[in-house]
């Protein structure tokens, strides 16, 4: 196969495994490009890309942004706070305005859920969704499992445990779906309050005991509190929060097995994850930001490539 199955990436939800197996082919060349002392490739110097970020960003915004410098697009940046988006302009005004500079891809994140497949629905251009609300980040889950075949070799048959907030995270949802495509397996650990009833119903286990988790897991992907959309307390404190299902050397050494420990960022150091932890050999934390870059480049890619000018 040699493209891709979608013309917008919008979840994971609509990809395939070939999709996934494309897209990681793809990223081992950009991988290789941008390890060179030239870091640059003329493949998009007809394609404008335009990326728009209604919530706050570090990794994934610079990363599209270097990714599409990388492959020589021309680029422009939009920040909500800073748009007419203050005086009252609509989502679809704001795009289709963008849009008439002649700009063909989108790369948005957005509080709502389902943000980019509304978009996708109402605007021409390829929408690349950076993460709507508590949905999905399907470049996020691309790079995690990128990162893990990278250090583990493959994905399929890995144990892969999700501990934190999985209520209000878009990286679990994108990251079950991207494992499972690939035949790994998937648990998720955390308080009750914050797993989604019926997640087994998505073919995950459940897991309320950390060190059970990581006796587990090959891989434990660590996430943080979202307390942005934390409307009430779904635990007593964050001291307690941290007891049970904070990430420690000495809960490692206690499970005592070679597990790889990730996190999409940012962390809260010393809250789901010590900083001895953070910066052990363990962790591939800085692998993952790395590789977003490659990641991206793949799938601006691939998604420009489908663009009928
Ligand atoms: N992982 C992630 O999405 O980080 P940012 O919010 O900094 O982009």
């Amino acid at each position: 196969m040699s493209e891709l199955s979608v013309n917008h990436l919008l979840g994971i939800k609509y990809l395939n495994e070939a999709d996934i197996q494309l897209i990681f082919e793809t990223a081992d060349h950009f991988k290789e490009v941008i390890n060179r002392s030239i870091k640059k490739v003329p493949s998009l110097r007809d394609i404008t890309i335009a990326n728009i970020f209604f919530e706050n960003s570090t990794r994934t915004k610079l990363s599209f942004e270097l990714a599409q410098k990388r492959l020589s697009a021309d680029v422009i940046n939009f920040s909500a706070s800073q748009s007419s988006v203050k005086k009252g302009e609509t989502l679809i005004d704001t795009v289709n305005n963008i849009l008439a500079m002649k700009v063909d891809m989108v790369v948005m994140r957005h509080p709502n859920p389902g943000a980019g497949i509304f978009l996708a629905r109402h605007v021409k251009a390829a929408i690349v969704n950076a993460g709507d609300g508590a949905h999905e980040h399907p470049t996020q889950a691309l790079l995690d499992s990128y990162s893990i075949r990278e250090k583990l070799g493959d994905v399929a048959g890995k144990n892969v445990v999700i501990v934190g907030d999985i209520l209000h995270s878009r990286v679990a949802l994108s990251n079950i779906f991207a494992l499972q495509l690939q035949g790994a397996n998937v648990k998720v650990c955390g308080p009750r309050t914050l797993l989604p009833k019926h997640i087994e119903a998505l073919g995950v286990g459940v897991e309320t005991n950390l060190k059970k988790a990581l006796k587990w897991c090959d891989v434990a992907n660590m996430l943080r509190i979202q307390n942005e959309r934390l409307d009430i307390s779904y635990f007593p404190t964050t001291r307690e929060y941290t007891q049970q299902f904070g990430v420690t050397m000495d809960i490692l050494n206690e499970v005592d097995k070679e597990i790889v420990i990730m996190h999409p960022g940012p962390i809260n150091r010393g809250v789901e994850i010590s900083s001895e932890v953070a910066d052990s050999k363990q962790s591939i934390i800085l692998n993952q930001v790395e590789n977003g870059v490659a990641i991206r480049m793949a799938v601006i890619y691939l998604l420009a490539s489908k663009i009928k000018h």
